[in-house]
């Protein structure tokens, strides 16, 4: 039977568009004490005054998760307020138009790998010390089907989504006796903001064909759902058409 999420605190870092945002809603509504995060302030705001005028409850801390510091705050203001961290969801990325090897720049695959994947440690190592001593924690991460299969997401984006995995899937050999789950959830399109960012923009008709971040929301909530005995450790989600 599925465990309820009501009262759980879950970080959720990226929140303040797409699938970050929907999980974000998604939780809040279902009664999880989440705290918020993502860079843009404003947009985190409008969230919370979202939420709460439908009668729900959700933190918000403005934070670079590129940053180390930043991710050790969080996690502490996070249990601080709302308690001890129980469900973290990475929800963090982004993509570069210049991803071709032929315009790709060091500065660019620099910043690929610190949004995509880096940041990832850095939030992950802030909050498992305190579910390593609760002997309870469940680390879900948004990867990409890109992470599995070679496409034309450019190489400093397959790079980040593959090395994503190899952090989840480490973390869980070494973590699962502490009581500790992973899961990485790989999608195919999804309508949200990260498709600004390709070179080519997908036509109306392509982006009818693509998944919603409710989507991806619903698959993260029914992962966060299953009981301590049950873990998920990888699944992929794609549009019918793939
Ligand atoms: N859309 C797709 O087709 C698709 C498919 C597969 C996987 N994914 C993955 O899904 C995840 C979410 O992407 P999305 O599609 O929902 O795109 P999105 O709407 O652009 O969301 C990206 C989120 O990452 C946050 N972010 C970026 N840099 C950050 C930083 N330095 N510190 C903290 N937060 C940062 C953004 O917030 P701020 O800018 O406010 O910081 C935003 O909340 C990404 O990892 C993406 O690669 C997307």
């Amino acid at each position: 039977m599925a465990v309820s999420v009501k009262d759980k605190v879950v970080l959720i870092v990226g929140a303040s568009s797409g699938i970050g945002l929907s999980t974000a809603e998604l939780f809040a509504r279902d009664g999880a004490k989440v705290m918020a995060s993502a860079r843009r302030e404003e947009r985190l705001l409008k969230l919370q005054t979202k939420l709460t005028s439908e009668g729900c409850a959700l933190e918000i801390m403005a934070a670079d998760a590129t940053k180390p510091d930043e991710m050790e705050r969080l996690a502490a203001e996070t249990e601080k307020q709302l308690g001890r961290i129980e469900i973290l969801v990475f929800a963090t990325g982004t993509n570069t138009p210049d991803r071709a090897m032929s315009r790709l720049k060091v500065d660019i695959w620099d910043m690929m790998i610190n949004v995509n994947l880096s940041s990832a440690y850095y939030v992950t190592r802030a909050v498992l010390p305190a579910m390593r001593a609760a002997r309870d924690g469940h680390l879900i991460y948004i990867s990409s089907i890109s992470g599995l299969l070679a496409d034309a997401s450019g190489a400093s984006y397959q790079a980040a989504k593959r090395g994503l995995l190899g952090l989840a899937h480490a973390t869980r050999l070494e973590e699962k006796e502490n009581g500790i789950r992973t899961c990485v959830i790989c999608p195919g399109m999804v309508d949200t903001e990260l498709l600004e960012k390709r070179p080519v923009k997908p036509t109306a008709e392509a982006l009818k064909l693509a998944m919603q971040p409710e989507d991806i929301a619903d698959m993260v909530l029914a992962v966060a759902k299953l009981p301590p005995r049950a873990v998920v450790p990888e699944m992929q989600i794609m549009p019918t058409y793939m």
